[in-house]
């Protein structure tokens, strides 16, 4: 379709949210029935009871940048990792009800019983980086690579921040998902070539998260990376290029952790002297490199911990889980990175009101948005979390 500027529009225009709906994509859909107003004052005490008149039936988990009145209702809190190993390990619970985004909910789904049930409270919670690659776009890049004979010596490793297509198709070539408390030793494994072929990796959607664990933990050079666009043919580089790299970085970035720049390094720098910068690594590599730290939301959180008190920090990564940490931590000076307040919009979709919508639609024997990936895609999908489950401990 061409708009009237004769722009061509883009399939994933930004879709009013509880109008329409895109199965096909993260982004959000419609939510049916009767949500709770956000000022309704009984909110907790029902959120409460619904949780407890449902008791071992439902099993809540909570992403690290989920809201503080939802956070409270978690019955485990972690990164994507951890939570993904939490969902496997629940088969008792008949709903699984995922405080995150879509991708995760779809993991949980895949790893989860056919007995159970993945409720995610709000569908519009996506994520705006596993958006940035679909599943035709990886089987075309995948037909570019076969074309030029790099296929068989190309192994897939596929950020837990895509879709369960992406991870289906990852599964097929052999490849595996990596979430930002493993990407280090996935990396590894697909670069073994002891009885595999890996010689070069795909590495989708967070060309960042690549690239920044290649060059800092695997001491790869960054011209041993590429960057390949999924709108350009032949991903925008040449056959050469494709063929040289060990890296092949799809072009996608986090929108939120794409925020910290390096000014905000040195702007805190300059105003905090003793400041230690603990950054996520989907931050942009000039900030990963000019930070003291790096790492996944469960390392960021276990630094704090370990902190002595008197300590001051700098947290480059979604601003939910830095002002709980410095809430928990009066004895440490915690700031956030950015001078703007940044929130992930999509995690802070799933809020109190929808919540409480989705548990008491439990307790009355509604399973309400349900996510559920369709046996085929789950089961090629499963290899590779399979994968990345078996890989050895960081
Ligand atoms: P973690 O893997 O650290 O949980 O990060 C997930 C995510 O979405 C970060 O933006
Ligand atoms: Fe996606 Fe970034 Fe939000 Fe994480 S913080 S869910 S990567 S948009």
């Amino acid at each position: 379709m061409t708009t009237d500027l004769g722009v061509e529009a883009t399939p994933l225009a930004l879709l009013l949210l509880g109008r329409e709906s895109d199965p096909a994509s993260e982004r959000g859909t419609a939510c049916p029935g009767t949500l709770p107003p956000a000022s309704e004052p009984s909110l907790v005490e029902r959120a409460r009871a619904a949780k407890d008149a449902l008791g071992d039936k439902v099993f809540v988990l909570g992403h690290h940048y989920q809201r503080d009145e939802v956070i409270q209702f978690a019955d485990v809190t972690g990164d994507s990792f951890k939570l993904a190993r939490e969902a496997a390990a629940r088969p008792g619970a008949e709903y699984i009800v995922f405080c995150g985004v879509h991708f995760m909910a779809e993991s949980a789904d895949i790893l989860t019983g056919a007995h159970q049930q993945v409720v995610l409270p709000d569908l519009a919670a996506g994520c705006s980086m596993a958006d940035m690659a679909s599943a035709e776009q990886v089987a075309e890049a995948w037909d570019v690579l076969t074309d030029l004979g790099l296929a068989g010596d190309t192994v897939p490793v596929s950020y837990m921040n895509s879709s369960a297509a992406i991870k289906a198709s990852t599964g097929r070539h052999g490849g595996t998902i990596c979430t930002s408390s493993n990407a280090e030793v996935a990396l590894r494994w697909a670069l073994d070539s002891r009885g595999r072929a890996g010689r070069r990796v795909l590495f989708l959607p967070d060309q960042h998260l690549g690239r920044n664990t290649a060059v800092r933990s695997l001491g790869l050079g960054l011209d041993d990376c590429v960057v390949y666009d999924p709108r350009k043919p032949l991903g925008g580089l040449s056959a050469t290029q494709l063929r040289d790299a060990t890296m092949v970085l799809w072009k996608g970035h986090c929108s939120v952790h794409g925020r910290f720049s390096l000014d905000c390094v040195h702007d805190v720098r300059r105003r905090l002297p003793d400041v230690r910068v603990l950054v996520h690594p989907e931050c942009r590599h000039e900030v990963v490199s000019a930070a003291d730290l790096v790492g996944s939301t469960e390392f960021i959180i276990r630094t704090i911990e370990a902190a002595p008190a008197g300590s001051t920090w700098a947290i480059g990564t979604e601003l939910n889980l830095v002002s709980r940490l410095a809430k928990a931590h009066p004895d440490k000076a915690i700031v956030f990175l950015d001078k703007t307040v940044c929130f992930c919009s999509t995690m802070n979709r799933i809020d109190l009101p929808h919540l409480v919508w989705s548990l008491e639609s439990l307790v009355e024997g509604r399973v309400v948005n349900r996510i559920e990936v369709d046996p085929a895609t789950a089961a090629d999908a499963r290899k590779a979390l399979d994968q990345m489950l078996a890989l050895p401990a960081n």
